[in-house]
């Protein structure tokens, strides 16, 4: 056994003990040694990266944890707060329940409701003991004093109370359920993907009152960044029903995976939170997303957009703007390079009814994440300068229709409403 494994197995055998301690002899008991605070915590940090509550809870250059996000909605713009154990400005004065009312209930140490920004819709499915031990992780960070930024949302969004009728309408909470016809892998997978992974906050369809749609992650512009996380459920958006579970496993840890690279808010996620993840726990999610694509269909994509002439015209400027500008990366077949230029052929990233994830890596270039299997990644220059809206959309349209995809054609306009929008 190597040594982090004999660490893990001390974790998780002081963990239980800890837990059977406080059980049974609350008040009285002895009090949990430092090496059971200790592997609380890291099990903790561990969990607060399956979260992600870094990436929101973080302002890039500030300290970890000290908020100030500024999160544009279609209601205003939301500051995460600052959820370090500072006494005044954070949250030091909570204790483990203040704490478990937020992730399960929702609700601020003074029984306030809080935004569902705070996904806390997905993290009500995190157990108490999971609960418990990013609470003693997060008490464990550094103090910083950073007085909270308040909302600027206008009348009637300000209003928390009006909070109670969206919740009525949209939130449940509950603990994760296992399923018991379904591996326990499976049921894992589940509880990562649905609870502290949140993936459904950008793969779903967001309704006007910025809740969540249908139980599953059916795919959804994300509001204001004009990026379209594509459904995981289904085989013809995100195509990882046919994907074996390893290139699922590597796309997640590395960012890239014989099939495909991630690329825009995705790519982040990957960075800050799936890179960090077990095999074992990856695993369980990979097998999770594949069941769900073998389960269902979108309906038939529908051919609408340019006519069939002006759609020849534009596959003819396509593929020289293809053979001039992206050939040498991609390859005249569209094949790639494995694990470098992701493949063009085959990829349901771009055959997706909604263009506009190929739109704007065409117009802003990107990195897949820097990971550890993956730490420097190859990348992919912008076209913003150097084609126009008209050039955009011929190659995209192209992409789409070349080499076995079949997916509609693009316009212009759909390249002209993506230039405006920041790059991430
Ligand atoms: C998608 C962004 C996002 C993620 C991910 C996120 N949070 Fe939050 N969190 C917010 C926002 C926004 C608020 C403020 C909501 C409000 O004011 O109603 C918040 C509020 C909170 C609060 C309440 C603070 C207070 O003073 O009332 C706590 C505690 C908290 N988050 C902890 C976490 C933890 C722990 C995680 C990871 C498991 C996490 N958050 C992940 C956006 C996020
Ligand atoms: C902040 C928003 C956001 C969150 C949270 C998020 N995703 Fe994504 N995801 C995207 C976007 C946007 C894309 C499209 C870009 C791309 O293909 O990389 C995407 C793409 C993907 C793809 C690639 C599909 C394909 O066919 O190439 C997979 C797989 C995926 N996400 C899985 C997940 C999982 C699992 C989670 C939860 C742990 C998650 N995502 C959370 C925004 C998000
Ligand atoms: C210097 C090499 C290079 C050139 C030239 C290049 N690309 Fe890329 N392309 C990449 C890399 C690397 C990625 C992965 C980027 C990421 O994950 O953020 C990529 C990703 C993509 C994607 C997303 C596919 C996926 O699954 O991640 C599309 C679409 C794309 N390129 C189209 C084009 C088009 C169209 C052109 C020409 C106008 C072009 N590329 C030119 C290297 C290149």
């Amino acid at each position: 056994m190597n040594r982090l494994a004999v660490v893990l197995l001390c974790a998780v055998v002081a963990v239980a003990g800890l837990a059977s301690c406080s059980k049974k002899e609350q008040a009285v008991g002895p009090q949990p040694t430092e090496a059971a605070k200790q592997a609380l915590i890291v099990r903790g940090e561990y969990l607060a990266a399956a979260g992600d509550c870094y990436a929101c809870h973080t302002v890039r250059g500030s300290p970890a944890y000290s908020g100030g996000l500024e999160m544009p909605t279609p209601f205003g713009k939301i500051y995460t707060p600052n959820i370090t154990p500072d006494q005044l400005t954070g949250i030091g004065n909570w204790s483990a329940d203040d704490f478990w009312k937020t992730m399960h209930d929702g609700k601020s140490k003074d029984g306030s409701f809080l935004y569902p920004a705070m996904p806390y819709t997905n993290y009500t499915k995190v157990t108490r003991e999971d609960s418990d031990a990013i609470y003693a992780y997060i008490m464990s960070v550094k103090p910083v004093e950073r007085k909270n930024t308040p909302h600027a949302m206008g009348f009637p969004y300000n209003q928390r109370e009006l909070m109670a009728g969206w919740r009525t309408l949209y939130f449940k909470e509950g603990v994760y359920k296992d399923d018991p016809s379904k591996s326990k892998e499976w049921n894992r997978g589940a509880y990562l993907v649905e609870g502290l992974g949140h993936c459904d906050a950008c793969h779903s369809s967001r309704n006007m009152l910025g809740a969540v749609t249908g139980d599953d992650v059916s795919g959804g512009l994300i509001p204001l960044q004009n990026w379209y996380a594509p459904s995981l459920a289904s085989s013809r958006e995100s195509g990882l029903g046919d994907w074996e579970i390893k290139d699922i496993v590597d796309l997640l840890r590395t960012g890239v995976a014989r099939r495909g690279a991630v690329f825009g808010p995705m790519a982040a996620v990957v960075q800050h939170s799936l890179q960090e993840m077990s095999m074992v726990d990856l695993t369980a999610m990979a097998t999770y997303l594949k069941a769900q694509n073998e389960k269902k269909e979108s309906e038939p994509m529908l051919h609408s957009g340019p006519s069939e002439g002006l759609t020849a015209a534009m596959m003819k400027t396509g593929a020289k703007v293809y053979k001039d500008n992206c050939e040498s990366c991609h390859q005249a077949d569209g094949s790639g390079v494995p694990h470098i230029y992701p493949p063009l052929n085959n990829n349901q990233a771009l055959t997706m009814r909604n263009p506009v994830n190929a739109i704007r890596i065409v117009l802003n270039g990107g990195f897949p994440p820097s990971t550890e299997g993956n730490p420097r990644p190859y990348g992919m220059p912008p076209f913003y300068q150097d084609l126009s809206d008209e050039q955009v959309a011929a190659v995209v349209t192209y992409l789409r229709q070349s080499w076995g995809n079949n997916a509609p054609p693009t316009w212009p306009v759909e390249v002209e409403r993506s230039r405006g929008v920041p790059a991430d």
